[in-house]
């Protein structure tokens, strides 16, 4: 039988001094709060998914399929942050692999940061003890293997256990750890699942492989907000931050193509413009096939049968396809608009103006229902330089519409917009 201990003896010598009086109950009126302290990542992107740095003494999980970018923008940041002495621990790759994409991501060495290739917790405590890094990256969770425990590495037990060592020790260190974890695309496989609850923050790596744009998610944050976001981009050398995501998401046409569609849609905190391309093709097989790429199946699904039965719109004949420019998943629900009216513009064979983007939840009946956030998506429209944007007739209430470089319009209903667009 196994016996979980959680650490017990392996961590408890490594900073004696640091003992701290927890075991005493204390009123809550004599508990000074502070701000945690907080250390300044040099990747931007990276600090504000993390609420605004990395807290002292915190556990941070990163999750993420395999080849999406983990071990690549931590080693990065490794690199590049100097300073801050850091322990990079790999149990997958050899140090000479992980020398050969430092290489490749064409940093200069930082002299501050020590590679270590081990999986068991115990040498990996000890390294610490001898380097006492200020910074230290698991590189992954799901190949430690903690000495107390008898299963193989990356079952249940051997995760949790590692994960609550590493948790004990940045506890009683005050140094923050940085967890890399795998998931499958389900994130089923035993490992950041049931380390979730463990963790102070869990930041999820997004984006399909063969794209090169990622998110970088905050799905639980105890020092932050959740709703924060990082976007990047995966290059040849290396992870570059995108502080502008409209500019790289919208790309340019010469002309005018039928089935696309420009929705602002807000992810996370950040305002940003996405292009929406959908294809509506006669279908030669009995059943019509759906197929999306960074939208919710079933909500196209939803969408298309609201066409159906409100507009008329045979779409049950046809196979369509749906595509979010740039491999990113959106989550908002207010590209509904633009979804619909790449739809029709597919299903029309006419071309949407390419200088007009579209904002709007769609309910059941065809009604446009009012978004967040009106005013952060029209100032981002403006930015980028469109020269219309039709929004929902309940956010108009009380806009400013004046303020803004950029002719608002609104509609009510899907077929307000049909009739402007195709009629
Ligand atoms: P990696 O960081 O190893 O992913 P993870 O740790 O999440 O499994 O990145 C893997 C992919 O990224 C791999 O297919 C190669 C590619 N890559 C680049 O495109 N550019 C680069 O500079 C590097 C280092 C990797
Ligand atoms: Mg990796």
């Amino acid at each position: 039988m196994e016996k979980t201990t959680s650490g017990k003896n392996v961590i408890a010598d490594i900073w004696q001094e640091e003992k701290k009086d927890t075991n005493k109950a204390k009123n809550i009126a004599t508990i000074v709060t502070e701000d945690e302290a907080r250390m300044f990542l040099p990747d931007g992107e990276l600090n504000r998914t993390l609420g605004g740095g990395l807290v002292q003494g915190s556990v941070v999980l990163i999750a993420g399929e395999p080849g999406i970018g983990k071990s690549t923008l931590f080693l990065q940041c490794a690199l590049q942050w100097q300073g801050v002495k850091t322990l990079y621990v790999s149990g997958e790759e050899s140090a000479h692999q992980i020398k050969m994409r430092a290489e490749r991501v064409g940093m200069a060495i930082n002299e501050e940061l020590y590679l270590l290739t081990a999986t068991d917790t115990n040498t990996i405590f000890q390294e610490i003890k001898k380097i006492r890094p200020q910074w230290v990256i698991i590189d992954s969770i799901q190949t430690l293997e903690s000495p107390y425990i008898e299963s193989a590495p990356g079952s249940v037990s051997q995760v949790r256990e590692c994960a609550a060592e590493l948790q004990k020790f940045a506890k009683q260190t005050g140094i923050p750890v940085c967890i890399i974890g795998h998931i499958t695309k389900d994130g089923s496989i035993a490992g950041p699942k049931i380390l979730e609850h463990m963790v102070d923050t869990v930041l999820q790596f997004e984006g399909d492989r063969h794209y090169a744009y990622r998110i970088l998610r905050t799905l639980k944050n105890r020092f932050g907000s959740t709703s924060e976001l990082g976007i990047y981009e995966m290059t040849s050398s290396g992870m570059r931050g995108i502080s502008n995501p409209s500019e790289v998401l919208l790309t340019q046409h010469d002309e005018p193509l039928s089935g696309i569609a420009i929705a602002a849609a807000i992810e996370g905190l950040r305002p940003m413009m996405i292009e929406v391309q959908a294809l509506a093709t006669q279908s030669v097989y009995g059943t019509p096939q759906r197929t999306t790429n960074g939208f919710d199946l079933r909500r196209l699904q939803l969408l298309l049968a609201v066409l159906e039965k409100r507009g008329g719109f045979h779409f049950g004949m046809k196979d369509v396809f749906l595509n979010i420019a740039g491999g990113l998943k959106i989550e908002d629900p207010s590209i509904d608009l633009a979804i619909v009216c790449s739809l029709l513009s597919s299903y029309e064979d006419v071309a949407l103006p390419s200088n007009i983007c579209l904002v709007g939840e769609v309910g059941l009946s065809g009604e446009i229902r009012a978004v967040n956030r009106i005013e952060q998506r029209i100032a981002e429209a403006a930015k980028m330089g469109m020269d219309a944007i039709v929004i929902p007739k309940a956010n108009a209430k009380g806009l400013e519409t004046n303020k803004f470089n950029i002719d608002i319009r609104t509609a009510n209903k899907v077929s307000d917009v049909y009739q402007s667009f195709f009629n």
